[in-house]
């Protein structure tokens, strides 16, 4: 099968991220999956060589500046250049702004924020460098949730952490535009199935539904740019 270029996930070993790199396995991509615990990297692994793709596993942990430009650097050794960047390492601490421990504040912060800040930094300067291809450099998405568009009062942390990666999405989207990288918010707004949303009570989408959203948006060709993508789920019937 001939490569639809190089992805990037972080938090690629579970939940939506595991999803999303074993559809683009499915799809063509070169998959590279980065996140901490090296076990779970390897079965996304299997999973997609078994399904006859190629990917890759990257140990990282995204509250690292260095390692993050490590990283980025071994996809651009190892598949020539880096296309995509899918920017999904997360967690969630429950704590009103009342409760919440500095603690949560701060790992929240450090890894939904600034995580994603240092992997957004480090391949944006790797993708302007590179030839376009079918007129672009690179796409960067990265994950949002509901709690990037209106406070989630039992996530105080959570919410702060996903409105501030709005914001440097959209100060990223400016700068790199003109590079011809591309830059995508990639909103769930509703519950999805992985370790993170674990409720009992709520109904939840699998973590499929954001696979596809995501190869939908990689799927536009060209020029255009689609800057933000919502999924919602319909009411019970
Ligand atoms: N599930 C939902 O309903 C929902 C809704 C809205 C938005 N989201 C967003 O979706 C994204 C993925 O979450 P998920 O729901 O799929 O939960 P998940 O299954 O817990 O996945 C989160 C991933 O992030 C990785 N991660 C956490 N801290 C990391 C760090 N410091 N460095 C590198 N990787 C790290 C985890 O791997 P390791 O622990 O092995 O590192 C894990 O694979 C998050 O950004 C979340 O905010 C989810």
């Amino acid at each position: 099968m001939t490569s639809r270029g190089s992805v990037l996930v972080t938090g690629g070993g579970s939940g939506l991220g595991s999803a999303t790199a074993v559809l683009l396995g499915e799809l063509g991509y070169d998959v590279h999956v980065a996140g901490r615990t090296v076990e779970n990297l390897a079965a996304v692994v299997a999973t997609i060589a078994g399904r006859g793709g190629r990917a890759h596993a990257h140990e990282l942990d995204v509250r690292d500046a260095d390692a993050c430009e490590r990283v980025v650097d071994e996809v651009v050794r190892l598949s020539g250049r880096i296309d995509v960047l899918v920017n999904n390492a997360g967690l969630f601490r429950r704590g009103s702004v009342t409760q919440a421990t500095s603690e949560d504040w701060n790992l929240t912060i450090d890894t939904n924020l600034t995580g994603a800040f240092y992997a957004a930094r480090a391949a944006a300067v790797r993708m302007r460098e590179q030839e376009p291809r079918d007129g672009c450099r690179g796409h960067i998405l990265n994950v949002n949730s509901g709690a990037g568009l209106r406070g989630y009062a039992v996530g105080a942390a959570y919410t702060a952490s996903k409105f501030g990666l709005m914001g440097l999405s959209d100060a990223l989207r400016q700068e790199v535009s003109v590079d011809l990288v591309k830059v995508t918010d990639v909103v769930v707004a509703t519950a999805v199935r992985s370790n993170l949303s674990s409720r009992t009570g709520v109904r939840r989408l699998p973590a499929e539904s954001v696979a596809q959203m995501i190869a939908g948006v990689l799927a536009m060709p060209g020029a255009a740019v689609i800057t933000r993508v919502d999924l919602e789920q319909l009411p019970e019937g």
